[in-house]
């Protein structure tokens, strides 16, 4: 009887090792998930990719805390990940909790539950990469999008400085959270150059949130992702 399951924890414990030293040896830096199920919010540092929504994966493998919705700040902007984000959640209100006006570069969304989501616009500052991760059954497999490359250019570059034609661009993304229900294929629209947001889209909700460029010489380069 006890075979299977030493057989079971020496598997894991082996895969354990190999992730850890898999991350020691190649730098890599742990990504941030952050989960929300049922009124409960946890955060987590994980080492390895978790298969989508599996929470109780995610409480062996990876370093997590619970955290209070009412500690969850709701200024904007929001908090900024220097990691990537990895957020499962099941409706569309915690999307905006965790989500709404953050700013991060490698982002993972993962719809868990089946419920369709209604069209609500979030704001996410600073994007270049977007996967997305849907259980609608009508969801197509996993999506991505890059919005834009310049990390890779700074990583061959081996500098730390950004290229000098980013010091003054601002990455403005928002969010349509029908995108999930999986109608259509990830798809994304951008325009450069815009100094006032609510001059180039004036019916986009909270343009006047920032409504100008955060210095004069620089200018909001504005994704839409639907
Ligand atoms: C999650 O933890 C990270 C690292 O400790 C922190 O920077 C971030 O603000 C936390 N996020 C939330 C929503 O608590
Ligand atoms: C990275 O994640 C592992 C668990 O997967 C955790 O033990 C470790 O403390 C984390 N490292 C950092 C720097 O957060
Ligand atoms: C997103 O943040 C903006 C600015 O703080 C706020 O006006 C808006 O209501 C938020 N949206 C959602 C869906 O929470
Ligand atoms: C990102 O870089 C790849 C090649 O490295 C290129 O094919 C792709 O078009 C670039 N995408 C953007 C949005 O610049
Ligand atoms: C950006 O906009 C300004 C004024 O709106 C214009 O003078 C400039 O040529 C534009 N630059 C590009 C690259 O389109």
């Amino acid at each position: 009887m006890l075979r299977p399951i030493s057989k079971y924890h020496l598997m894991t414990t082996s895969l354990l090792i190999f992730w850890s030293v898999h991350g020691f040896v190649t730098g890599q830096k742990n990504t941030t998930l952050i989960f929300a199920k049922d009124d409960n919010i946890r955060n987590c540092s994980c080492a390895t990719d978790i298969r989508d929504c599996d929470y109780s994966l995610a409480n062996l493998v990876c370093s997590c805390k619970t955290v209070l919705q009412q500690a969850i700040s709701r200024a904007t902007p929001g908090p900024s990940y220097s990691s990537d984000l990895t957020l499962w959640f099941s409706d569309t209100t915690s999307l905006s909790l965790l989500l709404n006006f953050t700013s991060v570069h490698n982002l993972k969304l993962s719809l868990c539950g089946t419920t369709p989501l209604p069209s609500v616009y979030l704001a996410v500052l600073g994007l270049r990469r977007l996967r997305i991760h849907s259980s609608a059954a009508t969801a197509a497999p996993d999506q991505s999008l890059v919005i834009h490359n310049l990390s890779d250019r700074i990583t061959k570059d081996e500098s730390d400085l950004e290229p000098r034609e980013s010091k003054n661009l601002f990455y403005i993304s928002y969010l349509d959270t029908a995108l999930f229900n999986g109608h259509s294929l990830l798809k994304s629209y951008s325009v450069v150059n815009v100094s006032r947001i609510s001059d180039h889209f004036p019916n986009l909700p909270y343009s006047n949130t920032i409504t100008d460029a955060p210095s004069p010489d620089q200018t909001y380069i504005v994704t839409l992702i639907y």
